[in-house]
């Protein structure tokens, strides 16, 4: 079905990476038939500050308080046109999409200078009656969808779990919380590139802009951020949580009322993939999983382009962490010529090991695979892992006699230390829910 879809933009560069996704973001919803509003701030030279200059008529000329003067100049239409334009695009809007690069943390000045500006109060804040009764998932923009696309210059190690930067879904809880949810949107988890000063091959870009594509294509469909509203009964008074709420949590994390969610990969998250699957099989240091192959293989088990190979040709299924954006955990999927559902590079996070989510991870595929109607579920793991092997064992797989030889001839599962390395397969069968 046909939508508005309104973009804000803030890169002053049209040749700039952020820019470049813009285009992309015209192009693919406007082939899937829906009409495009853009707010290309920089082109616009939309006015950053907010500042006497936005109220020409004042209730009172001899101080400046933004928010009476904002509702007042609401009500009575003496906003100004620049102002007036913006909000009737919201009003229009099915979803709204921003994009710019992280400057300082945050948005560029011009970005937060338009919401401060548009967001005038009886609208975005102050909503029906202004007592606050109507924030934090009610509003006047609740029904619209709100995807936030930021390109930062740091690499996806700095964002991660325990990275210096923090991660980017709680540095920009200001503009997905406080600016994006408060007037009732429906948020959806950032899309963040990240090394965005460095990319430089032409595959480089394209990747990032399949990344993008697929986000994309979930706009309308996926599941947003389960930021806990004011009027669904977690906030009795509508200030604090009531004590059952998320018991024991504080801050950001406490917002986020579903922890951990199941999503397929798409290319933009092949960094993080590789970074979760090479931490697990050749952690190194204190922590030492159950995937690790310590004694068996050295070097990276897989690369970023690797990674975002499998994603084009097969399916890589995420354990997402909701509360960071993190990745807990990861597997591959392939269908075979008989049916079966083909896993392999297991992983969960070396930080996060022993928590029960390699387990979640198996069930959740068979449950998907049993409900696809395959009829079995298939894996190689090396012969030699036998803790491995009982593993699965325990987990209804049987070994089916089959050995394979190991790909000692493909540098890209790592470098053998030993000559005797042998795959074997195991299967479980499923009593699949479809006939
Ligand atoms: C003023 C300014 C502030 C920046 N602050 C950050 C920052 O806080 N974190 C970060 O990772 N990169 C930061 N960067 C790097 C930009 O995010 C990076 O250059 C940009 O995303 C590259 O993409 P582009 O081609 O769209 O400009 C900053 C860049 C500028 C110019």
């Amino acid at each position: 079905m046909k939508k508005n879809i309104l973009i804000v933009s803030a890169h002053p560069e049209p040749t700039s990476l952020t820019r470049q996704l813009v285009d992309v973001t015209v192009e693919t919803l406007g082939a899937a038939g829906h009409e495009i509003l853009q707010s290309e701030l920089y082109g616009m030279k939309w006015k950053a500050v907010f500042d006497a200059d936005d109220f020409p008529v004042r209730t009172n000329p001899d101080r400046l308080s933004f928010i009476m003067e904002s509702g007042h100049a609401y009500v009575t239409g003496n906003q100004t046109p620049d102002v007036v334009a913006e909000q009737a695009k919201l009003l229009a809007a099915d979803a709204v999409i921003l994009q710019f690069p992280l400057w300082w943390y945050g948005v560029p000045a011009i970005l937060k200078g338009w919401i401060e500006r548009v967001y005038a109060f009886g609208f975005a804040y102050g909503y029906q009656n202004g007592t606050n009764e109507f924030r934090f998932g009610d509003g006047i923009l609740k029904g619209k969808r709100a995807l936030v696309n930021v390109q930062a210059g740091g690499p996806v190690a700095d964002y991660g779990p325990r990275g210096i930067n923090a991660p980017i879904e709680q540095l920009l809880f200001p503009l997905t919380h406080g600016a994006l949810f408060y007037p009732g949107m429906d948020v959806l988890p950032t899309h963040a590139v990240y090394s965005a000063g460095h990319v430089s091959t032409a595959e480089e870009v394209e990747a990032i802009k399949a990344g993008w594509r697929a986000r994309l294509a979930g706009l309308f469909t996926d599941a947003p951020i389960p930021f806990r509203a004011q009027n669904g009964g977690d906030f009795p008074d509508r200030h604090t949580m009531a004590d059952d709420v998320a018991p024991g949590q504080t801050g950001i994390v406490a917002h986020v009322a579903e922890k951990l969610r199941f999503v397929d990969a798409v290319a933009g998250d092949a960094a993080a993939i590789a970074s979760v699957v090479n931490g697990a099989y050749r952690a190194n240091g204190a922590v030492e999983g159950w995937t690790n192959e310590r004694g068996l293989l050295d070097g990276p088990r897989i690369g970023e382009a690797g990674v975002r190979a499998l994603i084009a040709r097969e399916r890589i299924l995420l354990l997402r962490r909701l509360t960071d954006g993190a990745i807990s955990g990861c597997i591959n999927i392939a269908i075979d010529d008989d049916g079966a559902w083909h896993t392999s590079m297991l992983a969960v996070a070396p930080d996060e090991q022993t928590a029960g989510i390699g387990k979640l991870i198996k069930q959740e595929v068979e449950r998907q695979a049993a409900a696809a109607g395959a009829p079995r579920m298939r894996m190689e793991v090396i012969r030699q892992r036998e803790a491995l092997i009982a593993w699965h064992r325990r987990r209804g797989y049987e070994l089916t006699g089959e050995t394979l030889a190991f790909p000692y001839d493909d540098p890209s599962v790592g470098h053998p230390l030993r000559p005797d390395l042998e795959l074997v397969v195991m299967e479980k069968q499923l009593n699949s829910t479809v006939g």
